[in-house]
C-alpha cells in the first residue's frame, strides 16, 4: 500500500462549518477565522456561500467576508454557488473558485437545493461555462455519496451518475461527501471509486462529516485509494441545515494529527491551526469539536 507523501486540505470551517450556526457570527469574525486559518498554513479555504438568505440567514453576509478579508498570495478562496443568481453576486467578489454543489440522492437534492438531480444540472451549467470563461476554477460538491437522511443508502451507481453529469458539464474537480456522516471505510471507498470512472485522482476529494465517529477512518480508507485532497473544518464545525441531526466535519485539527503522525506533509502548523479553532469555539461559547485540540490545549494548560 503506497500512502500519499502530501495531502492538501481545504478548510471548510467558515462556510460548511458556520452555516448552520443559529447565533449570528459577525462577518469581521469570519474574516479573523480566515486570516488565523491561513496563518496556519491552509492554502484552500472555502470562504462563504452565495446563496439565498431566506435558506441559510448566516451566509447573507458573503460579499462583506469576501471584500473584507486580507487575501493572501498562493491561497485559493472558494465560494458555494446554486445558480446564475449566486454566480453574478459572487463575481464581483473575486472567487478563485465557485463551488456548484448537487446531490447523488433525488430527496437531498429537492430538500436542499429545490429542484431535482438533473434540473440542479441544467442550473449548473450555465454557471460552470460562465465562471470557466473568467478563468475561474470549478468545483463540484457532491452529497450524500453514501447515505441520505430521507432516503436512506445510496448506492455506488447513483454517484457514478451524478459524477458522469457533473464532468459533462465543465465540473474541475469534485467532492465526494458524507453529508451526515454514516460512511464506513468500504462504502466510501465504494462512492471514491465510482467517481474515479469519470475523474482522475488528482481531482477528487474527499468531504467526511464526523456524526458517527468514522470519518478519520474514512480518511485513511480514502488514502489507500491514493485520494490526497480532503475538506475539513476547524474546530470540527459545521452541520447542513437540510440534514436534520447531521453534525460537523471532521476537524482539521484531528486529520492534521493523524496525518503528521504518518509522515504526510499538510504544511500546517498544528499550534496556530489550535489556535485558530479555540478562537472560534470561544466565540461560540463551546470547546472545539476536536479530540486533538482538546488534548492539546488542555496539555498547553497544565
Ligand atoms: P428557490 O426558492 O428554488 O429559488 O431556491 P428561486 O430561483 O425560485 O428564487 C427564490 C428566491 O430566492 C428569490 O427571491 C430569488 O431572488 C432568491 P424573492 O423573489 O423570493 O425575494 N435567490 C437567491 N438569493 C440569493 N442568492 C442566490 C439566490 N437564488 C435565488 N443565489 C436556491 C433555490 C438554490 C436559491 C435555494 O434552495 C438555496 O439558497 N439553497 C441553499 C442551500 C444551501 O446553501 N445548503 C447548504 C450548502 S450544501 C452543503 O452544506 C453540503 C456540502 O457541504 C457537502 C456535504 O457535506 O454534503 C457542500
Ligand atoms: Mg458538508
Amino acid at each position: 500500500m503506497r500512502l500519499p507523501t502530501h495531502v492538501r486540505i481545504i478548510d471548510v470551517g467558515p462556510r460548511d462549518g458556520l452555516q448552520n450556526e443559529k447565533q449570528p457570527v459577525p462577518a469581521a469574525v469570519k474574516i479573523e477565522l480566515v486570516q488565523r486559518l491561513q496563518e496556519a498554513g491552509l492554502k484552500e479555504i472555502e470562504v462563504t456561500s452565495f446563496v439565498s438568505p431566506k435558506w441559510v440567514p448566516q451566509m447573507a453576509d458573503a460579499a462583506e467576508v469576501m471584500a473584507g478579508m486580507q487575501r493572501q498570495s498562493g491561497v485559493r478562496y472558494s465560494v458555494l454557488t446554486p445558480n446564475l443568481k449566486g454566480f453574478e453576486a459572487a463575481v464581483d467578489s473575486r472567487p478563485d473558485e465557485i463551488v456548484v454543489f448537487g446531490a447523488a440522492s433525488e430527496a437531498f437534492s429537492r430538500k436542499n437545493i429545490n429542484c431535482s438531480i438533473a434540473e440542479s444540472i441544467e442550473r449548473f451549467a450555465p454557471v460552470v461555462e460562465a465562471a470557466r470563461a473568467q478563468g475561474l476554477a470549478v468545483r463540484g460538491a457532491m452529497s450524500c455519496t453514501v447515505g441520505c437522511p430521507y432516503e436512506g443508502e445510496i448506492a455506488p451507481e447513483q454517484v457514478g451518475y451524478l459524477a458522469g453529469l457533473m464532468k459533462g458539464i465543465g465540473v474541475q474537480r469534485v467532492d465526494v461527501a458524507d453529508t451526515i456522516g454514516v460512511g464506513t471505510p468500504r462504502k466510501v471507498q465504494a462512492a471514491i471509486e465510482a467517481t474515479l470512472k469519470h475523474f482522475a485522482i488528482d481531482d477528487v476529494s474527499g468531504h467526511f462529516h464526523d456524526t458517527y465517529g468514522q470519518a478519520l477512518a474514512n480518511t485513511l480508507a480514502a488514502l489507500e485509494l491514493g485520494v490526497w485532497n480532503f475538506q475539513s473544518s476547524v474546530a470540527g464545525l459545521g452541520g447542513c441545515p437540510y440534514a436534520k441531526g447531521a453534525t460537523g466535519n471532521v476537524a482539521t485539527e484531528d486529520v492534521v494529527f493523524m496525518l503528521h503522525g504518518m509522515g504526510i506533509a499538510t504544511g500546517i502548523d498544528l499550534d496556530r491551526l489550535v489556535d485558530a479553532g479555540a478562537f472560534i469555539s470561544d466565540f461560540l461559547g463551546r470547546q472545539p469539536q476536536s479530540r486533538v485540540a482538546v488534548a492539546l490545549l488542555n496539555k498547553r494548560a497544565g
